[in-house]
């Protein structure tokens, strides 16, 4: 039996609901094995899922916990990043969406690879707490209307299992997988409408515009089924989003981001993008007027003084956030204009600094990272600053050439 649907998959056909239902749960169960579900993953990959497969695998993963249904005034929209190098998003969209009247309640994750986590991030904020109980949550978003934590213990437990399984299997580039796996979280955690971005490029899960644009046709059918309106945006990560890299220089950029001490970066135009979509969701406004209360909640100070309430209700102490005073400059070996920011080299060297994990056990160091000293397209003379590496032990840098193009 077990045998009979690795090798319908490995032939290219179609497995039907019962099907994968005893096989996914079977191994939730204990009653099959690692390797057996290591092998039906590599033949999913190989031929791929048909979209009633996605649609059956999601159910049969959101039916493997708990579903939240949180009773708030007002509307809850959530968002998801697909995850990338720099990716701070979550950070700055959060308290604008809540300084606007939308609540959000978001369950993040962390990171593993090269693509950082916003938990991670969170945690390098002295007394921060990413282990909220259901109770918790529902009082701060009562109170704030802005929650983030890590996931709780019962949301979607198979994906917990697979995720872990797939991520060591290679067997996590499968588009129906990436579907059913973002969109059971999404769906079980209760949001009215969700917002997802959707990352592409070298230093993405997802590398080209037709597997992307499959992918956001799966979420939305799939938000379809739940009654969850679902807005994908497609953003770009061949080049890392914003200046830093790394979890308290994130945190950092976030906040510059929310005093509007940083203007017309790629990363604020995802932001403003992201929380305007949302906005526009959760208030059944048009994104245009949304916009408006984006720019508003900003120069305000409201969206900032959100997130300032945010941290100190989740026990965060903001003045204690450090980053490394060991720093190492990288200069520009030319002069010329920068054609090359290379999002996967630099979530490489974050790793290497110890900002990011390769192993689920690995110890993050939080003060380590990169900030970036120009953007795509700026001019540089030679010798001028490109970057300055925050670290903590010496590093010597292969080659600033694979970091960095200029022409
Ligand atoms: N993020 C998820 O939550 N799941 C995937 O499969 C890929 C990215």
């Amino acid at each position: 039996m077990i045998v009979d649907i690795i090798n319908k998959k490995r032939l290219g056909e179609e497995l039907s609901f019962v099907e994968l239902r005893d096989f996914f749960e079977g191994y939730l169960d204990g009653k099959i094995a690692d390797y057996q579900m290591s092998s039906l993953l590599m033949a999913i990959c190989i031929n791929g899922l048909t979209d009633e497969e996605v649609y059956a695998l999601t159910k049969i993963f959101i039916d493997s916990g708990d579903v939240l249904n949180y009773k708030l005034n007002g509307p809850i929209v959530d968002k998801h990043s697909t995850g990338g190098i720099g990716d701070k998003t979550t950070l700055i969209v959060a308290p604008i969406v809540a300084a606007c009247g939308v609540n959000v309640i978001k369950m993040s994750g962390r990171g593993l690879g090269y693509t950082g986590g916003t938990i991670d991030k969170l945690e390098s904020i002295p007394g921060f707490r990413v282990d909220l109980s259901e109770k918790e949550i529902l009082k701060q978003a009562k109170d704030i209307g802005i929650v983030v934590s890590s996931q709780t213990a019962n949301l979607v437990p198979m994906d917990k299992m697979i995720y872990a399984l797939r991520d060591v299997t290679g067997t996590v580039s499968s588009i129906g997988l990436i579907a059913s796996s973002i969109m059971s979280k999404k769906i079980a955690s209760g949001a009215d409408s969700i917002v997802i971005d959707l990352k592409v490029g070298n230093g993405a899960l997802i590398s080209n515009m037709k597997d992307a644009n499959k992918l956001k046709e799966l979420m939305i059918e799939i938000g379809k089924i739940y009654n969850k309106e679902v807005s994908v945006i497609i953003s770009d990560m061949n080049t890392p989003l914003g200046y830093n890299i790394g979890n308290a220089l994130e945190v950092q950029e976030a906040m510059d981001v929310l005093r509007g001490r940083e203007e017309n970066t790629h990363l604020v135009e995802v932001c403003y993008d992201l929380a305007s979509e949302m906005i526009s969701l959760g208030k059944k406004i048009s994104k245009k007027e949304a916009l408006i209360e984006v720019k508003n909640s900003i120069d305000s100070g409201l969206a900032y003084g959100k997130f300032l309430d945010f941290v100190k209700s989740q026990g965060g102490n903001i003045n204690k956030l450090k980053v490394s005073k060991k720093t190492k400059n990288i200069r520009a070996y030319k002069s010329g204009k920068i054609t090359k920011i290379d999002a996967l080299e630099f979530g490489k060297l974050s790793v290497k600094l110890g900002a990011g994990r390769t192993k689920l056990d690995d110890k993050i160091d939080y003060g380590v990272g990169i900030k970036l000293n120009k953007q795509l397209g700026d001019s540089v003379k030679r010798g001028e600053l490109l970057a300055t590496l925050y670290i903590n032990k010496d590093m010597r840098i292969k080659s600033v050439k694979e970091l960095i193009e200029i022409n």
